[in-house]
C-alpha cells in the first residue's frame, strides 16, 4: 500500500519513521515534510488546504491511506474530502474534530454524557464573561473556544487579571478563536495524557505519556508546545487507565456516534489526576507533539500488525480485535529548541547531529536505542542542516525506566552540536524523583 503523510514536525517524522518500517507500506510520500522525514519518505509538493490537489495526487499515486498529522487540516475537513473521494484517511471528520476545535463543544458533550471534567460556562461577550466570573473562585481558567496554536488558555490568579485577560480575548488577541470564551473550574492534581484509537465504534488504548509544557527547568516560565515527554506515564496506573477508558473515552466515542458524527482516528485526552479520579482537561484530535515521538519509539509489531495496518484498520472501521503492542521500556524525548523560543526563535543556527542518532536499535550513541527526530530543521544553502523553527530536534531514547531513558537521552543530546539551541536538562524529573 502507498501512503501519503501530511505534516512537517517531529510528530510526523516519528510517524514517517514507523510507517517506513511497516511491511504494509510500499511507498511513503510526505508533504511538506522536513529533512528528517526526507530520510524516510519521498517529499512531494502539496498544499493540505487544497483538497482537490490532495485527492488528485492520491488518485495518480495509488494512495491507499492518507495520514493527517496536525489538527488544522482535520478541523478544515480534509478527512471528509478524502473519504468523499474514496481515499481512506487516518483522522476525524470536520464535525468530529470539533472535540479539539471547540472547547465549548467538548464541554457540552461532557455535560451530556456525564464525563468527569471541571464545571464551566460558555460566554460570547465580555459582559457575559465578566458576570460569569463571579460564579468561580481563583485561580480562574479562561479558554479561547477555537484553535489558538496551544496558546488560548489563561490561568489568572486574581479577578483583575482575569478581567484583563478576558478583555484581551474578546478584543481579538486570538482572532476568531476568542469570539467565545469558556470559563472553567480550576482542577488540581498531576497532568497526564492518554491516547486511544477509535474507528467510531471500537476503541483501543494507544499508550500514555507525560510532557513538560513550560520552557524552564522545574516546570517554570511560559508555556510551549512541549519541551519533552516520556511514555509510559507510571502515574496512570492500570486501574486509572481503565477508569479513563470507561468514564471518559468510551462515553465520548458513544456520544459522538449518537450525535451522528462518529469520531475516527486518534483521540488524545489531556487529563488531570484529581483526588476523585481522572478528569478531562481537553481533547486533541491528533497525536501529541512530542508525545507521539515517545509512543512511536515503543510501538512494536504485534498481533494488531504494524502501524500502517493499524491506521488503515482504524480508517476503515475495522479496529475490532486489533491490539497495539507497546514495549515495556520507557522512551523519553528531549526537545532542543532555538534560543528565543517560545518567543521569536533564532533561525539558521548550524546543527551537527554527530553520533547522537543511534537508529532504531541504537548502537552509535551509548546506552539503548536513540533516535533524533527532526522538527524545525531545513537544509541550508550550503547543504548542511540548520534550525528553521522554535522546536528544532527531539532527541529520543529508550531505557528500562525513566531514569535510564533520561540518561541515554541526555548522552545523545550532548553528542549534538547546536550552538544556537537550548534544552531543559530535567525532562522526566518528577518520575526520576519517584524512582529515586
Ligand atoms: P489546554 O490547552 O486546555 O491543555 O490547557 C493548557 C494547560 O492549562 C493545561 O495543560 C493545564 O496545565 C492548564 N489547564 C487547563 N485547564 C485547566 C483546569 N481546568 N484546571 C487546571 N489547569 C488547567
Ligand atoms: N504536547 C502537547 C500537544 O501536542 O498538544
Amino acid at each position: 500500500m502507498n501512503i501519503l503523510l501530511l505534516g512537517s514536525g517531529g510528530r510526523e517524522h516519528a510517524l514517517a519513521w514507523k510507517l517506513a518500517q511497516s511491511p504494509t507500506c510500499t511507498r511513503l510520500y510526505a508533504a511538506p515534510g522536513n529533512p528528517g522525514i526526507a530520510e524516510e519518505a519521498e517529499i512531494v509538493t502539496l498544499d493540505a488546504g487544497d483538497h482537490a490537489a490532495v485527492i488528485a495526487f492520491c488518485k495518480s499515486h495509488d494512495i491507499g491511506l492518507v495520514v493527517i498529522g496536525p489538527e488544522a487540516p482535520l478541523v478544515d475537513g480534509l478527512a471528509d474530502s478524502l473519504r468523499g473521494a474514496d481515499v481512506p484517511a487516518f483522522g476525524p471528520s470536520q464535525a468530529a474534530a470539533q472535540l479539539e476545535g471547540s472547547k465549548g463543544f467538548t464541554k457540552d458533550l461532557c455535560a451530556r454524557a456525564n464525563i468527569p471534567t471541571g464545571a464551566y460556562v460558555r460566554t460570547a461577550s465580555l459582559q457575559d464573561a465578566s458576570r460569569a466570573l463571579q460564579g468561580f473562585t481563583p485561580p480562574y481558567v479562561l479558554k479561547a473556544d477555537g484553535l489558538a496554536a496551544g496558546k488560548g488558555v489563561v490561568i489568572a490568579e486574581t479577578l483583575e487579571a482575569a478581567e484583563a485577560a478576558l478583555a484581551d480575548m474578546f478584543g481579538g488577541q486570538f482572532g476568531d478563536a476568542g469570539a467565545e470564551v469558556v470559563i472553567e473550574e480550576f482542577l488540581s492534581g498531576e497532568e497526564a495524557s492518554f491516547f486511544a484509537l477509535t474507528d467510531g465504534k471500537n476503541v483501543i488504548p494507544f499508550g500514555t505519556a507525560q510532557d513538560h509544557k513550560q520552557v524552564g527547568e522545574g516546570d517554570t516560565g511560559p508555556n510551549t508546545g512541549g519541551m519533552g515527554a516520556y511514555s509510559p506515564a507510571p502515574v496512570l496506573t492500570a486501574a486509572l487507565q481503565e477508569q479513563t477508558l470507561e468514564t471518559i473515552i468510551k462515553p465520548t466515542v458513544a456520544a459522538m456516534a449518537a450525535a451522528g458524527t462518529p469520531y475516527s482516528g486518534v483521540l488524545y485526552a489531556g487529563l488531570m489526576l484529581t483526588q476523585t479520579g481522572p478528569q478531562l482537561i481537553e481533547y486533541n484530535c491528533r497525536f501529541g507533539d512530542p508525545e507521539c515521538q515517545v509512543l512511536m519509539m515503543r510501538l512494536q509489531e504485534g498481533s494488531g500488525g504494524d502501524l500502517a495496518a493499524i491506521m488503515l484498520a482504524c480508517a476503515q472501521g475495522e479496529l475490532s480485535g486489533v491490539e497495539a503492542d507497546f514495549s515495556e521500556e520507557t522512551a523519553l524525548t528531549v526537545v532542543m529548541a532555538a534560543k528565543g523560543y517560545p518567543g521569536t526563535p533564532e533561525k539558521g543556527g548550524a546543527i551537527d547531529l554527530g553520533e547522537a542518532d543511534g537508529g532504531p536499535e541504537g548502537s552509535r550513541a551509548k546506552g539503548r536505542g536513540t533516535k533524533v527526530f527532526h522538527a524545525g530543521t531545513k537544509i541550508g544553502a550550503d547543504g548542511t542542516l540548520i534550525a528553521n523553527g522554535g522546536r528544532v530536534l527531539n532527541v529520543t531514547a529508550s531505557g528500562a525506566n525513566v531514569t535510564q531513558a533520561q540518561r541515554s537521552a541526555y548522552e545523545a543530546v550532548d553528542a549534538v552540536r547546536f550552538e544556537s539551541g537550548f534544552c531543559r536538562r530535567d525532562i522526566g524529573w518528577k518520575e526520576v524523583a519517584r524512582e529515586g
